[in-house]
């Protein structure tokens, strides 16, 4: 049986969805009502995650922007219209099919440790990036350990890919869905359904995703690295990062 976007058969779907409708609907909270099998939890709403979830909006997802601070970001689902809500990160969490992280590296641990439970087998799209100046300690660990392995450590029991962390916001602004050839977006993992839904997103969004690895592979495209912060189209991030065409 063929499996969709978030690894669900149309034919199962079908059943949960009259299940829902029949026996479930009313214990469950407004926001899990969905149908709408394109639902990203975005985790950090500032440059790079109110970009994304902008682009997937126009691709038709539903997106729930999450921050500290969910009162501010008021203006901007007003302005996105009825894809877009807000609430707090356990909200976007619960809400998403996949959540992108896009906050500060700093705020790992705490992130990672508050929302333990609700990470728990999720597909993460996983875009920070450490910088000494802002991100302190956990900078100089992942400086001695890579990047991949220091996001898998603090989002422990998350399927996390690393994703849209290689190049700036209004880069992916000026780039998504560009003629051909659109621009490459790396991303590396180690759990193949989600490296696939990873790719689903990053091509939703208007990208050609290009599978580096597994997440060790996710240095070669970190900050300060050869694979940081271009433009490229696929063939061309694939010859730079020495991946098989
Ligand atoms: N800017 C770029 O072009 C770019 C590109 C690729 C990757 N990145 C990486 O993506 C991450 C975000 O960068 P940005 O430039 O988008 O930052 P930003 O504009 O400062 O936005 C950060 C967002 O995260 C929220 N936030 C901060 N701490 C949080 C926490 N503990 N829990 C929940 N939400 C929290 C902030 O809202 P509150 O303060 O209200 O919580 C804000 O919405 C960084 O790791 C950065 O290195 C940035």
């Amino acid at each position: 049986m063929r499996s969709d976007f978030f690894g669900m058969s149309s034919v199962r779907r079908g059943v949960l969805a009259l299940l829902a409708g029949t026996l479930l609907l009313p214990a469950l909270p407004a926001l899990a009502q969905s149908e709408n099998p394109k639902r990203i939890g975005i985790i950090g709403a500032g440059n790079i995650g109110s970009t994304l979830g902008r682009l997937w909006i126009k691709a038709g997802y539903e997106v729930f922007f999450a921050s500290r601070h969910p009162e501010q970001l008021k203006a901007l689902v007003e302005e996105l219209g009825p894809q877009s809500r807000t609430g707090t990160p356990a909200e976007a969490i619960a809400f998403g099919n996949a959540v992108l992280i896009a906050v500060p590296y700093k705020a790992y641990p705490e992130l990672g440790r508050e929302h333990a439970a609700g990470l728990k087998g999720k597909v993460v799209i996983d875009a920070g990036n450490a910088v000494k100046a802002r991100d302190g300690a956990v900078a100089d660990e992942v400086e001695r350990d890579g990047i991949g392995a220091t996001s898998a450590k603090y989002l422990a029991g998350a399927q996390v890919v690393r994703a849209f962390n290689a190049a700036n916001y209004r880069v992916f602004q000026k780039n998504a869905g560009r003629p051909e050839p659109r621009m490459a977006v790396p991303i590396a993992g180690n759990d193949p359904k989600a490296l696939e839904t990873a790719r689903t997103l990053v091509s939703d969004a208007g990208f050609d995703p290009v599978v580096v690895g597994e997440l060790k592979a996710a240095d070669t495209f970190a900050m300060g690295s050869p694979g940081f912060g271009h433009d490229l189209s696929a063939p061309e991030l694939k010859q730079k990062l020495g991946v098989k065409p």
